[in-house]
């Protein structure tokens, strides 16, 4: 990531939302309009990552979520438990301000959302996200997630994997 000194953080009502520029004008306005609301209800739970002052150079949301077994990759699906659906986390949203991109600083706030799911009391079996298009969905193949056979643009990456080579890092150390 590049050595600007991001602070990693709630989103609070003191940050700077308005100026938030991502290049995708609806998940500027989410944040712009719509994320408080979700936080208030506690639909969704959101994160930022502040640059210089109280600037948002980028964000995500979190919330609770089930992936239908049968949506799953047979190979998958035949390792876990029947029942209908698996619990899994879905990452909603996930943008970086363009002034920020290509320094590491996407990657940074998925891996910490992927902790975040790992260090949860509450088990899930999966990370789940929606991509908007194409190129978000290469961004999250190139990441390890596995799009489901029949919806190319959700893709999941079980948290299991993502602990044990979080393992393998810290024993590396
Ligand atoms: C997708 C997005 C979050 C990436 O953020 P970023 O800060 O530019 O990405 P990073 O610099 O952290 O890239 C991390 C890694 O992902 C790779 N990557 C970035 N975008 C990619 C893409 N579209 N396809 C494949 N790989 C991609 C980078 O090459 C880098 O690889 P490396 O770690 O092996 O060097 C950002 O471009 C964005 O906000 N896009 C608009 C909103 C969006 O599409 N959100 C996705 C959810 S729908």
């Amino acid at each position: 990531m590049s050595s600007a000194p991001f602070l990693l953080t709630p989103l609070d009502a003191a940050h700077v939302r308005a100026a938030f520029n991502c290049g995708s004008e609806p998940l500027e306005r989410y944040l712009r309009e719509q994320v408080t609301q979700d936080v208030r209800r506690r639909v969704a739970a959101c994160f930022v990552a502040l640059a210089e002052g109280q600037r948002i150079a980028g964000y995500y949301t979190l919330a609770s979520a089930s992936l239908l077994l049968a949506d799953l990759p047979a190979s998958v699906g035949k390792k876990l438990p029947r029942y209908p659906t698996v619990p899994a986390v879905r990452m909603g949203r996930l943008a970086v301000d363009q002034a920020f991109k290509g320094q590491g600083l996407g990657g940074a706030l998925l891996a910490v959302a992927l902790d975040r799911a790992v260090r949860s009391e509450i088990a899930a079996y999966a990370l789940m996200v929606d991509a908007k298009d194409e190129a978000a969905a290469a961004f999250y193949r190139h990441h390890g997630f596995i799009a489901l056979p029949d919806s190319p643009f959700t893709l999941f990456l079980p948290l299991a994997t993502v602990e044990a080579s979080r393992k393998t890092e810290n024993s590396a150390r």
